[in-house]
């Protein structure tokens, strides 16, 4: 993963855990109640991607216990994994593209609700992503994939193609950077990656008919499983991002100036709205800022906002960047990935940082998206993650109106616990995440997602359950605290 280059090592927040009186006064451990979202406390786990579903994109044993560990800290609520919309094979990531899924995610809900004695309110993030394919080897796409026509021959001065096959094949990436147009370059150095400008391919002009219906879909079929609302994934490198982006130049409507970007994200919420229940939740994942140049920032993201509010967006929870346009090259053999540049930074920012450092780092973008709702009128609750992981941290946010709901991702995988901790006065106890995006690196080579801070620990305990080599334990040990209290 890409750091900031001055490579300031910050050292984690020193933290003054509250007594248990203290965390009931307090305002994280208080209940939210804002139109459709009611919270037994503004405390959230944002959704992480855990790799242990089925290649099929089914709920697995690995699964249930991700998400059983997880609740058992009670937050006020818990989002489950970006999950696809279509039917189609997408890797051991979970799916909602058919019925066939509802009877494996209606489990899930179940155990969800026994671990966390039905106080933790649970949410399916719903995800598009457009086709994106591996690095190809060199030889392969020169030789095969590359489209070669007259005006790259003409440019290249070759008098056939399989002239100019074999010199491109011979000329080092930096010649070949220069000669190729953009594309081309980008399908051979990265791997070719579909974008929602591709307005030639039909599916992807096809699009703004196709998603409404494919979302509503999705939401309908996670209510059915019992779920109390869906995320709609409109952040990151995916699909409605990509739509929202400032970089989104798109000609048939969807595309340009801000009013058009936010059309499709505003038409999906409408026909999600309209496909299920009065009572059932539908927010929004969104970015403050890309992060990446020429693209959308905190004004934009605060004109969205307001306008996803406006149409009646039960949440907004804000992330940062993640983006493909500044991603690392990948290896031969490997698709990019939005989390290794600078942008992907923003997103999981490690305790390696610039002098910002990576605690509370969307907030003060967070803040301004907040304000700008709050001044249109709207009382939509914000959620806001990025290097929260103190008690006062959270408790400063709240009150001074920086965001409304706490959600905490890689501190809830260090410790699931930590939010039941720190509420019954046992702070002191929380296993603090340390920002070293171990388990982000996992996420990057689809490995199934563990924290360097647990998964050696008593492997050989009977009824543990391990990664796939064997090596590592995939949920963190139990809590049974100096008194034997805690969790079950
Ligand atoms: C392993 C891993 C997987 C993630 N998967 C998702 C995802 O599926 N959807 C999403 O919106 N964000 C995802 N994120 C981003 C987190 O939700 C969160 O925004 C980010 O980690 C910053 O919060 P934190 O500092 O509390 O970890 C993931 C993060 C991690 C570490
Ligand atoms: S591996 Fe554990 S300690 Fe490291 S960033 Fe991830 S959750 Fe935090």
């Amino acid at each position: 993963m890409w750091k900031p280059p001055e490579r300031i090592r910050h050292p984690l927040p020193e933290a003054r855990w509250p007594s248990a009186q203290e965390a009931a006064r307090s305002r994280l451990f208080s209940p939210l109640e804002v139109g459709r979202l009611r919270l037994a406390q503004c405390t959230w786990v944002p959704a992480m991607v855990p790799w242990r579903a089925t290649e099929e994109g089914f709920v697995t044993e690995e699964v249930l216990a991700w998400y059983e560990r997880l609740a058992r800290g009670r937050p006020g609520a818990l989002v489950v994994e970006a999950t696809g919309i279509r039917d189609v094979p997408s890797g051991p990531l979970l799916r909602v593209g058919d019925d066939r899924f509802v009877p494996g995610l209606a489990e899930l809900v179940a155990i969800v609700r026994r671990a966390s004695g039905g106080e933790t309110r649970l949410f399916l993030q719903v995800i598009d992503f457009l086709a994106i394919r591996r690095r190809p080897e060199k030889e392969k796409f020169f030789r095969r994939y590359l489209e070669v026509g007259p005006e790259l021959l003409g440019r290249i001065g070759a008098a056939s193609e399989a002239e100019a096959r074999e010199t491109l094949l011979a000329l080092p990436d930096e010649a070949l950077e220069r000669l190729l147009a953009p594309r081309d370059w980008e399908a051979y150095a990265f791997g070719y990656r579909e974008r929602v400008t591709d307005l030639h391919l039909p599916r992807i002009a096809e699009l703004p008919r196709v998603l409404p219906g494919l979302f509503a879909a999705a939401a309908t079929r996670a209510e059915a499983a019992g779920f109390d609302g869906v995320e709609l994934h409109y952040a990151h490198a995916y699909t409605m991002a990509s739509f929202l982006s400032a970089r989104n130049s798109r000609t048939d409507g969807y595309g340009g100036p801000r009013e058009h970007r936010v059309r499709l994200p505003l038409e999906v919420l409408a026909a999600v709205r309209e496909a299920v229940g009065e009572d059932f939740v539908v927010g929004c994942r969104m970015l403050a800022d890309e992060c990446i140049e020429g693209g959308s920032g905190v004004e934009d993201a605060a004109w969205f906002a307001s306008e996803l509010a406006r149409a009646g967006a039960d949440f907004l929870s804000l992330s940062r960047g993640g983006k493909f346009e500044d991603a690392k090259r990948p290896r031969v053999g490997w698709a990019a990935y939005p989390y290794t540049g600078p942008s992907g930074y923003e997103c999981m920012p490690t305790a390696i940082s610039d002098a910002r450092g990576p605690f509370g780092r969307n907030v003060s973008a967070a803040r301004a998206v907040r304000a700008a709702v709050r001044s249109a009128g709207l009382d939509t609750p914000i959620v806001v993650a990025g290097g929260l992981a103190t008690f006062e941290q959270a408790e400063a946010l709240l009150a001074d109106g920086g965001a409304d709901v706490i959600a905490a991702a890689r501190q809830s995988l260090a410790d699931p616990d930590w939010w039941e901790k720190v509420r019954l006065g046992r702070g002191g106890e929380v296993r603090r995440c340390i920002y070293s995006n171990y388990c982000e690196g996992l996420d990057q080579m689809h490995k199934q997602v563990t924290c360097q801070l647990w998964d050696r620990e008593d492997l050989d305990e009977p009824g543990v359950l391990r990664s796939k080599d064997g090596r590592r334990r995939l949920v963190a040990p139990d809590w049974t605290g100096p008194e034997g209290g805690g969790s079950a």
